[in-house]
């Protein structure tokens, strides 16, 4: 990522170097700030712009994600600083950012007192310098190739092709908007087309059965935990299937990578959600909402709007008293109202809790699960959590405790797999062999790897199946292990 000021000349011309030195830093403060949020790293401050790295030195499996979000965020907090640096110093900062993804070389550079030890060299930084060059005033500009790697996550306009100085192929550039309403992968698979569930009838099953006991009362908590892309989300999806024809509520809950210090975030988010909160609501609004939904339920009103109100940061009117509690005792009494108001809607059906990716919970929600789980046991209550194998449940093991580890997928279905994402059509035998040994059962590498292979060029359409079109010898297909796919890379067939 590459992010720079327009027309600092002028402003250096305009301003006393000391007041530029502490304009300037706040930018830098402001770049710094966003950077580290999602895990970047400034790799070099050239006087205003700012080379930006995503993926190394350290590597996250949604690194194209991050650096956009990085992009925007900085886009939103310059207005902050701007509304500032109008009233201080009468002037207003212009940022262009540009972002590409591809290969570079890592490592130590130079020498002496200018070593530099997570230098990088390729083409990769060059271009986005040029794509920051291309941005208009105040927006995010990334390359076809990072558009590609988030697709359907974020809103973009495409700027055409476009010729970059010193680059030799015209590539397609395109302006992010907005984020989307697709929050994972997953959602913007489910959007299209989801593969058709292999497998996993055990597992849909015995959650079936313990459906039946909460339905009588006996409420349950489902544990799954599997790697990334084994198909946590692609499980809940076939329970959600299997619950279709039975009367419940579903209310859904997900931790996000990028909220992990921020309080019961995915419990406000879901509550936002059912309040039916629109963006840009205003907070009259807002509060009218949640004013409405609390009515149907026992609690108090002067004590239950304000508490739902801070945790949803909607500000109050002076209808409602001070609430007068500690910030500890506020917390506690916010949780156990959430909890209330689970239990109150069970009452009028059976209600299935899910709560997604506990290994990027913040410490709050895992201390509100910690009281669910007790009273989900007396309850129609199911609760369901997924989390990653680095993440140990604290809540020890109790009766109504079901765990299901999820687990790579023998070749045979893998292979299956393959069938529906060809949408039948044949592949030949070697290619089938290799994508499964590569993928290692892990479904997401099967889709990556089979979409890869369609997309090569390597293969060509005959009578419905799928030929080579030159002998498979030195196939190397890439071990994704778990990073994602190197978008460029071109190891087939050579
Ligand atoms: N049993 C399965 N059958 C078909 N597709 C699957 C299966 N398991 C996972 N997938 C697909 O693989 C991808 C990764 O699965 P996902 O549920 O997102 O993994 P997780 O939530 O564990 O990270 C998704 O696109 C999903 O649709
Ligand atoms: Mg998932």
């Amino acid at each position: 990522m590459f992010c720079d000021l327009q027309g600092s000349t002028a402003l250096s011309q305009q301003l006393d170097p000391e007041v530029l030195r502490d304009v300037i830093r706040s930018y830098q403060e402001v770049c710094a700030g966003a950077v580290a949020r999602f895990e970047g790293h400034i790799a070099k401050y050239l006087c205003d712009g700012l080379l930006i790295y995503f993926g190394y030195p350290q590597a996250h499996e949604d690194d194209p994600q991050r650096s956009i979000r990085t992009g925007l965020a900085i886009l939103e907090d310059m207005l902050v600083l701007n509304t500032r640096l109008r009233r201080d110093n009468d002037l207003e900062l212009t940022v262009r950012i540009g972002v590409h993804t591809g290969l570079v070389v890592a490592g130590e550079m130079g020498g002496g007192v200018t070593l530099e030890s997570l230098a990088i060299v390729g083409e990769t930084p060059n271009i986005a310098a040029r794509l920051e060059g291309a941005a208009e005033p105040n927006t995010v500009v990334i390359s076809d190739v990072t558009a590609k790697l988030v697709q359907g996550l974020f809103l973009c306009n495409s700027m055409g092709i476009h010729e970059l100085k010193g680059i030799s192929q015209p590539m397609e550039l395109f302006r992010v908007i907005e984020e989307s309403s697709a929050q994972t992968r997953f959602d913007v698979a489910a959007s299209t087309q989801l593969t058709p569930l292999v497998g996993r009838d055990q597992e849909v099953g015995l959650v079936m059965d313990r459906w039946e006991q909460v339905e009588e009362g006996q409420g349950q908590v489902v544990l799954v935990s599997g790697e990334a892309g084994i198909g946590k989300s692609r499980l809940l999806q076939g329970i959600y299937d299997g619950l279709e024809s039975r009367p419940h509520w579903l209310v859904v809950n997900r931790c996000s990578p990028y909220h992990q210090n921020s309080p019961l975030f995915p419990i406000i988010e879901s509550l936002e959600h059912w309040l039916g909160f629109r963006k840009g609501a205003s907070s009259g609004e807002r509060l009218q909402l949640l004013e409405r939904r609390l009515e149907d339920y026992s609690f108090q009103i002067t004590e239950s709007v304000p508490l739902f109100a801070g945790l949803l940061s909607v500000p109050l009117v002076d209808r409602y008293p001070q609430l007068n509690l500690s910030p500890q005792r506020q917390r506690q009494r916010t949780i156990e109202l959430l909890v209330q108001l689970l239990e109150e809607t069970v009452s009028q059906q059976p209600v299935l809790a899910v709560y997604e990716d506990l290994h990027w919970a913040d410490p709050t929600t895992l201390e509100f699960l910690g009281l669910l789980v007790d009273q989900v046991a007396t309850s129609k209550v199911m609760a369901i959590f997924t989390f990653r194998p680095e993440f140990t449940p604290p809540w020890g093991s109790r009766g109504h405790f079901t765990q299901i580890t999820l687990n790579r997928l023998p070749q045979r279905l893998a292979t299956d797999m393959m069938a529906r994402l060809t949408g039948g059509k044949e592949l030949p035998e070697e290619v089938v062999t290799q994508i499964a040994a590569k993928s290692d059962g892990v479904p997401l590498f099967v889709e990556e790897l089979t979409q890869m292979v369609i997309e090569s060029g390597l293969l060509y359409e005959v009578d419905g199946q799928y030929e080579l079109s030159s002998p498979l010898t030195a196939l190397a297909i890439l071990q994704p292990f778990k990073t994602r796919l190197q978008p460029g890379w071109t190891g087939w067939g050579k």
